[in-house]
């Protein structure tokens, strides 16, 4: 059975983690079929990707099982290990298309993680979030480069250090979560931001992306060459000019279906 379940339609893709009965955790084989999926999507026509789970949790972080199991590796092993689950943090943070997040019940550990390189995150009022890792005897060090950027320093020490759970409410207001629903209203939610998203031009959102990560951080004048580029490139190519052309002329964009 796949560990994860890749379901198209149309332009959006849905990508479900199905381990239901540990709640999502991933380990070595999740980790390498998210990665592939990740690096299959550039030139596969899909322009939306929704990442959720299966049953009663999104996902409770890495499998415990799997890690606890790395004491008979070598040390070499090990940190090719964790190098892999860095590899899908990263692959899946550099996706050229937007990741929508559909969190319910548990996002712990890695969970949490996997929100943080979400695009937009819709979770239900009864989410539990947490970088519970230190109650465990371990740290949130891979995913710790995406929590940070979403959440900043000052909630990182706290919550890296308590490692208290917390509401979606409260993963809001730290801005990991975008939007927050009773479970009835999650699927219209996500199918909103997508019919929102699938109304953006593609390449459009792809820049963006590089971008936002590009200019972060950075000074404006440092940036300055970088965005003046930017906007250059886009405005003059086949989709700027095409899209300007069709406010000009009140007709849909060509890439609105
Ligand atoms: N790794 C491996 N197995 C896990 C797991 C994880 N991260 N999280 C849950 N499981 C397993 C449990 O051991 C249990 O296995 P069992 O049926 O063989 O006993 C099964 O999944 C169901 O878990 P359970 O706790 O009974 O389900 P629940 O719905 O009551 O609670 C969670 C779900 C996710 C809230 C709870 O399991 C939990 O807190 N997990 C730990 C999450 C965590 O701290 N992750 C950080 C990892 S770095």
């Amino acid at each position: 059975m796949a560990l994860i379940e890749v379901r198209s339609d149309g332009p959006v893709v849905r990508v479900t983690l199905n381990r239901p009965e540990v709640r999502n955790a991933f380990n070595e084989h999740v980790i390498a079929e998210l990665t592939e999926w990740a690096q299959s999507v550039p030139g596969s026509g899909a322009r939306v990707a929704v990442l959720a789970g299966e049953g009663k949790a999104f996902c409770a972080g890495a499998d415990l099982t799997w890690m606890s199991k790395m004491v008979a590796y070598s040390g070499e092993e090990n940190e090719r290990d964790a190098m892999a689950m860095s590899a899908m943090f990263q692959a899946l943070d550099t996706l050229p298309i937007p990741l929508v997040g559909r969190v319910h019940g548990a996002a712990l550990g890695g969970g949490t993680g996997l929100a943080a390189v979400c695009d937009i995150v819709v979770a239900t009022d009864d989410a539990v979030f947490g970088f519970t890792e230190a109650k465990l005897g371990i740290l949130p060090a891979v995913i710790s480069p995406f929590a940070i950027r979403k959440i900043g320093i000052a909630a990182a020490r706290e919550l890296f250090l308590t490692a208290a759970r917390f509401s979606a409410s409260r993963a809001q207001q730290l801005g990991l979560v975008h939007a927050v629903t009773s479970s009835a209203e999650l699927d219209p939610a996500i199918d909103a931001y997508v019919r929102e998203l699938l109304t953006s031009a593609p390449e459009a959102i792809a820049g963006a992306k590089k971008m936002i990560s590009a200019v972060s951080g950075r000074p404006p004048a440092e940036v300055a060459e970088l965005t003046a580029q930017t906007i250059a490139k886009h405005r003059v190519s086949e989709e700027g000019q095409g899209g300007m052309r069709a406010f000009l002329e009140k007709r849909p964009a060509p890439w609105v279906a």
